[in-house]
C-alpha cells in the first residue's frame, strides 16, 4: 500500500510526480505530500486527502527533482506531520517509504535526532542520515540495521536521489525526458523499466542511474517491456466501481478470446502425476480461490483453497504432486507474495493467477496465467473476481480434458442490476446477513464482503445449514437475510431455512433462477449453467452493495481504511 513516485529530469516534476500519484492513489488517499529541491534546499509540501488537494497546493511549484507519496497509514494516525515526505533532523536528506520497519522502536532510542512525526520511516531516514558515506553507502548500511519491508526514495540537498527495496516493489524508468520512478509500472512513463530486486540498491545522479547489492558492488540490470493494463470502458458511469461491474462481459470474453488464441493452458509445466490443487489469496481473491476449487474437485482433483495470511504461517504438508495456484488481481499483495516465494523455495510447483502483467507474483512464481480484466481501480474488487471465477473454470475444463466453450457462451450471459425497491429495503436494516449452501456460501462470503468495504453496514455470511447452530438468536424484526439459491440440489433445503427466518420475523429476500420462492421477495436471476452461476450472482449483489454505498452518499471507490494493494502485511 502507500504509493510512491519520483521524477528527476527536464519536465517539470511536480507535474510528473503529482501525475503518477494520481495513477497511484488507489493505493492509499489518507495523506500525500511531494519534496522538490530548490536552490539545493529541499522543499516540502504535505496534506491531508487526496491527490487533487496537493494538485492545487503545489500548482506554482517548478522542479527538477521531485519524489512523492500517496500514504496509507500503518504507523502514526492521519495527520500533515505523519505524511511523507520526511525531512532528515540535519535537513539534508528527506525520504518517501512503503513498507513497516519491524524494529523501528529499538532504532529510534539510539538516535541522536529530532523526530517531527510519529513514523517508521522517519527513523530509517535519520539512520541513513547518520551514516558514513556517500548516499548509497549510508542507504546500504541503514538497510541492514533495519528489520521489515521497504521501498524508498532518499533526496539529498546536493541532488543526488537513492533507491532501494526489500519485499516492497519499486521500478524506474529512462526516457529522453527524464528519469521516473514509482512502486508499480503503471505509473512509469516510457516503453521500458528496471525492477529491483530485494537490497538493491540504486544511484541517480547527474541523470546517470547506477545499480549496486547489499554489498554494495555495482551491478547490471537488464530492462523489461512494459506492458500496461487496458484500461477498457468509455462508458460514462458515476464511479469506476460502476463502470468496472459494467465491464464484466468484456472482460470474460477478452480472456476466453486470449486463452485460445495462445493456447495458454498447454504452456503451464504441471507436476508429472498431478493429483491436487491449492488456490492461495487473500480478500476477494481468496473467495474465486474457494471458487476454483470447486471447479477443480468436479474435475477430479483434490482442491482446497486458503486465505494466504494463514497459509504461510500453517502446518500445511507441501507435495511434489500439488500445484499451488496463487490467485491476486495486482498480483502485489504481501502474504500472498510471501506464500508463493515459501512455496517456490522448497521448489514446488507454482502458478500465478493475476490481471497485472509485470507483477511481483508473476517473476516469483514458474507459470503464470492471466486474466484480462484490464485495469481494476476501485479498491472493491468485481471484474477482477469474476474474470478470476472464470478463469479458474476454464482452467479446471483443460484439466478434465473438456473443450473450452464457444464465445456465445459469454455473450448469453445475463447481466442484472439488484432490484431498486430492496435496495432502500435493506439499507435500512442494522444486521444483514447474506445465506447459501455450496457454490452460493462462497457468492455469500463475497456479497457480504462487498456490502461491508463499501457501504459500512456490518454483515455477516453464513453456510445456511449453519443457522441453527448460533446465528438463528441473531434473527428478528430488525435482520434482513439476503438468501441465494442457484444450485438445484440444495433449493428444499433452503426453503426450510427461510421458513425458519420468516417464523421469528426476520425479513427474507431471495437471489435465485429458481420458482420454488413464490412466497418471498425475490430478485428473480436468468437461467444459465450452474457452475457458472456464481458470475451471474455476484453482478446484482455487487450493484447491491454499490447502490447502497451512494445511497449513503460514500465514495465506492475509495472506501475509509481501505487499500486497493495490500502490500504489508
Ligand atoms: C485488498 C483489496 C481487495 C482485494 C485484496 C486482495 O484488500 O481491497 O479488493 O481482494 O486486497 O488483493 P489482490 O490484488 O491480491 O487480489
Amino acid at each position: 500500500m502507500c504509493g510512491i513516485c519520483g521524477y528527476v529530469g527536464k519536465n517539470n516534476g511536480i507535474g510528473e510526480v503529482v501525475g503518477g500519484l494520481k495513477i497511484l492513489e488507489y493505493r492509499g488517499y489518507d495523506s500525500c505530500g511531494v519534496a522538490y529541491l530548490d536552490n539545493e534546499k529541499i522543499n516540502i509540501v504535505k496534506t491531508i486527502g487526496g491527490v487533487d488537494n496537493l494538485s492545487d497546493l503545489s500548482k506554482d511549484i517548478n522542479a527538477n527533482i521531485v519524489i512523492g507519496h500517496t500514504r496509507w497509514a500503518t504507523h502514526g494516525g492521519v495527520s500533515e506531520k505523519n505524511a511523507h515526505p520526511h525531512i532528515s533532523s540535519s535537513k539534508k536528506l528527506a525520504m518517501v517509504h512503503n513498507g513497516i520497519i519491524e524494529n523501528y522502536k529499538e532504532l529510534k532510542e539510539q538516535l541522536d535526532a529530532n523526530f517531527y512525526s510519529e513514523t517508521d520511516s522517519e527513523v530509517f531516514l535519520n539512520l541513513i542520515d547518520g551514516e558514513e558515506g556517500d548516499l548509497v553507502e549510508k542507504t546500504i548500511k541503514a538497510s541492514k540495521k533495519v528489520q521489515g519491508t521497504f521501498a524508498i526514495i532518499v533526496l539529498s540537498e546536493s541532488g543526488e536521489v537513492v533507491l532501494g527495496k526489500r519485499e516492497s516493489p519499486l521500478y524506474l524508468s529512462k526516457t529522453a525526458e527524464g528519469i521516473f520512478v514509482a512502486s508499480d509500472v503503471l505509473a512509469l512513463k516510457g516503453e521500458y523499466f528496471y525492477s529491483l530486486n530485494d537490497d538493491e540498491f540504486v544511484s541517480i545522479k547527474n541523470f546517470q542511474i547506477l545499480f549496486y547489492n547489499k554489498n554494495g558492488e555495482k551491478i547490471d540490470k537488464k530492462q523489461e517491456k512494459i506492458e500496461k493494463n487496458e484500461v477498457f470502458s468509455d462508458i460514462f458511469c458515476k464511479s469506476h466501481m460502476e463502470s468496472e461491474i459494467f465491464e464484466t462481459k468484456d472482460a470474460l470474453l477478452k480472456t476466453l478470446k486470449k486463452y485460445k488464441k495462445d493456447d495458454v493452458f498447454s504452456n503451464i509445466k504441471l507436476p508429472k502425476n498431478l493429483n491436487s490443487i491449492s488456490l492461495i489469496a487473500c480478500g476477494t481473491a481468496y473467495h474465486a480461490s474457494l471458487m476454483g476449487a470447486e471447479f477443480f474437485k468436479e474435475a477430479g482433483f483434490d482442491a482446497r483453497a486458503y486465505l494466504a495470511s494463514e497459509f504461510r504461517y500453517g502446518r500445511e504438508l507441501l507435495n511434489k504432486n500439488t500445484l499451488y495456484i496463487f490467485v491476486s488481481q495486482s498480483g502485489e499483495t504481501a502474504d500472498t507474495i510471501a506464500s508463493a516465494k515459501m512455496v517456490k523455495s522448497r521448489k514446488f510447483y507454482t502458478l500465478a493467477l493475476t490481471n497485472t502483467p509485470n507483477s511481483l507474483l508473476n517473476r516469483i512464481c514458474k507459470n503464470v496465467l492471466p486474466t484480462f480484466a484490464g485495469r481494476e481501480i476501485a479498491v472493491a474488487s468485481t471484474k477482477a473476481y469474476t474474470c478470476q471465477i472464470w478463469s479458474l473454470y476454464l482452467f479446471s475444463l483443460y484439466l478434465a480434458g473438456k473443450k473450452l466453450p464457444t464465445e456465445n457462451k459469454i455473450s448469453n450471459i445475463p447481466f442484472l442490476n439488484f432490484d431498486e425497491p430492496y435496495i432502500k429495503e435493506i439499507a435500512g436494516f442494522e444486521k444483514v446477513f447474506f445465506i447459501g449452501r455450496d457454490l452460493d456460501y462462497i457468492t455469500a462470503m463475497e456479497a457480504s464482503l462487498k456490502l461491508k468495504e463499501i457501504s459500512y453496514i456490518n454483515s455477516v455470511a453464513i453456510a445456511s445449514g449453519e443457522l441453527k447452530h448460533g446465528t438463528l438468536a441473531l434473527i428478528d424484526k430488525d435482520a434482513v437475510v439476503i438468501a441465494i439459491c442457484t444450485q438445484g440440489k440444495i433449493k428444499t433445503k433452503l426453503l426450510s431455512n427461510l421458513e425458519e427466518i420468516k417464523a421469528r420475523g426476520g425479513k427474507v429476500i431471495v437471489v435465485s433462477q429458481f420458482d420454488d420462492f413464490k412466497d418471498f421477495p425475490c430478485v428473480k436471476l436468468p437461467k444459465y449453467d450452474e457452475l457458472l452461476m456464481p458470475i451471474v450472482s455476484i453482478i446484482p449483489l455487487q450493484f447491491l452493495a454499490l447502490r447502497i454505498c451512494e445511497l449513503f452518499g460514500y465514495n465506492p471507490d475509495k472506501p475509509r481504511n481501505l487499500a486497493k494493494s495490500v502490500t504489508v502485511e
